[in-house]
């Protein structure tokens, strides 16, 4: 039954989200880019500036649900039509549905985040690998895209190689999160993949690798909460610039943006 409700819920949200994009006649820039991206031409800083453009264009006020960019990066990624588990592998209450990040949250999150070629990225609970593929084009993270449901990691690949992103790029990991090795992550997204047990021990390996190194988390949801209650983590205004380019987030401080914390 609890399954059954979280399928139906995973479908109303991902119909919304390519609602929009049937709507859509197309964004005339999209194929020059992706262009530009499979033949290896543009790098982070000029990425970047084009999806600065893009974000000018099509980014709708506010927080919550989809916008124009959000159809933009779907044309962009070449998304296509995504197949929902009719039955999503049995994981215990903990575990929630796919919903994706909407594109000016993962943008907005990336400046103020810093995240810079230096980093590894781990977007844990992935879905598609939308925030992963951005990531790695935007600033040169290795991104990788942990991912429980073998479809949407599928998908994920796709979407990576389709944009010739090797595995050095984005790299999709199909499992559990609570089996991963994070020990080489320096930057963690978390947009509400579980709660209850399964979140407490996640939380519980990102403080062992913040033990060793200083780690970024950035998280959206009801999951962010959980983060504040940490001693280890300390919540991060509007840090700005990535890679010290001095670089500012066009969106005003809602509070629905992502949260992000740095181990202290
Ligand atoms: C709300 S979605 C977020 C997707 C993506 N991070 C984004 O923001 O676009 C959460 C994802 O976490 C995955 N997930 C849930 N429990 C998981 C687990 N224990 N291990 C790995 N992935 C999990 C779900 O299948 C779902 O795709």
């Amino acid at each position: 039954m609890y399954n059954l409700c979280k399928y139906y819920i995973s479908n109303i949200i991902i119909s919304q989200f390519y609602m929009r994009e049937r709507n859509e006649t197309g964004f005339a820039e999209i194929g020059d880019i992706r262009r530009k991206i499979i033949s290896g031409n543009i790098g982070p800083d000029a990425f970047r500036k084009e999806f600065g453009e893009l974000y000018e264009k099509y980014a709708g006020e506010g927080t919550l649900g989809y916008d124009e960019l959000d159809s933009a990066v779907n044309m962009l990624l070449q998304i296509g039509k995504l197949q929902i588990p009719t039955a999503p592998r049995e994981r215990g209450s903990d575990n929630l549905v796919y919903e994706p990040t909407p594109a000016r949250l993962i943008y907005d999150m990336i400046i103020r985040s810093r995240m810079n070629e230096h980093d590894v990225l781990y977007d844990i609970g992935a879905g598609i690998g939308r925030v992963a593929v951005l990531a790695n084009l935007l600033s040169g993270a290795r991104a990788n895209a942990v991912e429980y449901e073998p479809v949407y990691c599928e998908k994920a690949e796709a979407i990576a190689r389709g944009l010739n992103l090797g595995p050095e790029k984005v790299n999709v990991i199909q499992g559990d999160a609570r089996d991963v090795d994070y020990s080489e992550g320096t930057v963690f997204y978390l947009f509400n993949p579980f709660g209850g047990k399964t979140l407490e021990q996640v939380i519980e390996k990102l403080r062992q690798v913040a033990e060793k190194k200083n780690i970024t988390i950035c998280a959206l949801g009801p999951c962010t909460v959980r983060f504040a209650q940490e001693a280890w983590l300390k919540k991060v205004e509007d840090v700005g610039g990535t890679d010290g380019k001095n670089m500012k987030s066009p969106m005003p401080a809602y509070d629905g943006r992502v949260t992000i914390y740095k181990s202290v």
